[in-house]
């Protein structure tokens, strides 16, 4: 039986992803010796990992050359797609926000608004349901950039510290929403391979449950040192 195929996102996500692997007793040494390797056998399971950006993660798992994937909830409402999202996976939590320069009022003055993003179908979607008209330019990275160089008076983005808002005079505006890592899985490959990926999101869906109650406790400890 050939190896199931999980694509993992490269960089934010990589390293929860597979210490989520390895609490679930998956052997990811391989995955940490990479070099310049992309796919990864995991030695104890027949499973492959396979190593893409997020967008691509995406786009294997809906062609089915991946069964399963792990990728933020940015990218999915960014690229949609056919496939299940099965799982909250709690991890690589951050927001997306509006976000202008310090003191300057977003609502002030006639002029058609331009919002930089490299998520533009969401800032789309966001100002569509404001029922205000906005000009969106597509940027690749470090958006930041744009209403600094004042190419756009604001930006949509992923916002998970803060720090590089903070570092380059930049404030959240609006809250647009929360988003973490998903669970996604091939339509055809959840009928194939039903037991194997059934098993599989089961284990997964206790993980999350387990640091969910982790969080929990983490936090009462907190509130209860603090008092
Ligand atoms: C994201 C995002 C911000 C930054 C936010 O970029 O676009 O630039 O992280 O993180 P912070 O709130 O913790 O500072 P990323 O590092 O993913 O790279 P990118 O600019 O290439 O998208």
């Amino acid at each position: 039986m050939k190896p199931i195929r999980i694509a993992l996102t490269k960089g934010r996500l990589e390293e929860k992803s597979i210490e989520m692997f390895e609490a679930l007793g998956y052997d990811c040494s391989e995955v940490r010796n990479k070099g310049r390797r992309l796919i990864l056998p995991v030695k104890n399971a027949n499973i492959e990992i396979v190593l893409a950006k997020a967008a691509d993660v995406i786009t294997y798992v809906e062609n089915g050359v991946c069964d399963l994937g792990v990728v933020g909830k940015d990218t999915i409402m960014e690229a949609g797609g056919t496939f299940y999202e099965v799982a909250d996976l709690g991890f690589g939590r951050c927001k997306f926000a509006l976000a202008l320069p310090t003191g300057v009022n977003f609502y002030e003055g006639y002029h058609t608004r331009c919002i930089a993003s490299k998520y533009v179908n969401v800032a789309r979607s966001y100002f569509e349901k404001k029922n205000m008209d906005v000009d969106i330019v597509k940027i690749e990275g470090s958006v930041e950039l744009a209403p600094i160089l004042g190419l756009s008076d604001a930006i949509v983005d992923i916002v998970e510290t803060g720090t590089t808002l903070r570092e380059n005079g930049l404030v959240v505006a609006e809250e647009i929403c929360q988003v973490s890592a998903r669970l996604i899985v091939n339509i055809a490959s959840m009928k194939l391979r039903k037991t194997e990926i059934n098993e599989l999101i089961t284990q997964i869906e206790s993980f999350v449950q387990e640091q969910k109650e982790r969080r929990k406790e983490k936090e009462a400890q907190k509130e209860a040192a603090a008092q």
